[in-house]
């Protein structure tokens, strides 16, 4: 069940991704009545800077669950894949020439998020602290006013992918993820 957030808006960045994935894997037809259903104009189009609510985009993210018929968990996993594999490389390369591995990437998270929003208004980037269990094993402490940590373990994945290495992420509660580095 997704929650509802009433003060809180994202950037339209995440919706455009989301868009770039409906689109170019299930078709037109599908995301348009996803949009719809969620109530915005069928053709609508999202811009990087845009300020979308909180609330609408989840309307949107329920929305194409129920047109996939998938989990909120399973929609997470294939935006995550998505955004850090398809949509971040082209919009955000910088980061992926700065980083050789899933474990200094992710060690970056808090970083980044911090400096590429510091000039957006309105933003509202997640926080990441860190802490080690042993040599391979990192939980990822999730500091966010939305409960999104689904989005957090699906992203955490496709890093695991894009760096062609096998991670083992287990959601331990609300707020942390345990990741393993092989
Ligand atoms: C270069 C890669 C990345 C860039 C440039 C980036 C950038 C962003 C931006 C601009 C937002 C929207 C913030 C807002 O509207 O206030 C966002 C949201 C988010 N990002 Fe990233 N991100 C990247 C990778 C990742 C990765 C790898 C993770 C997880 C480890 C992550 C976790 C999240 C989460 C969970 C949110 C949702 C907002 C929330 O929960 O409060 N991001 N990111």
């Amino acid at each position: 069940m997704l929650n509802k957030y009433d003060d809180l808006i994202m950037k339209g960045v995440i919706l455009d991704c989301l868009g770039n994935l409906m689109l170019e894997k299930f078709g037109s037809d599908t995301w348009n009545a996803c949009l719809i259903d969620a109530g915005f104009d069928k053709d609508a189009r999202f811009f990087a800077s845009q300020d979308v609510e909180d609330e609408d985009t989840l309307k949107l993210v329920g929305a194409v669950c129920n047109h996939l018929n998938i989990t909120l968990e399973q929609a997470a996993d294939v935006f995550g894949d998505y955004w850090v594999n398809n949509y971040a490389p082209k919009i955000y390369k910088i980061y992926y020439t700065l980083f050789k591995s899933s474990k200094d990437f992710l060690l970056q998270m808090d970083r980044v998020h911090l400096q590429m929003t510091k000039n957006m208004p309105n933003a509202h980037p997640p926080r990441f602290e860190y802490q080690w269990e042993d040599d391979n094993t990192l939980i990822m402490k999730y500091k966010s006013e939305r409960n999104l940590i689904d989005f957090l373990v699906g992203l955490i994945k496709g890093v695991g992918n894009y760096f062609n290495e096998d991670l083992d992420v287990t959601k331990l509660d609300n707020m942390n993820v345990r990741v393993k580095f092989p």
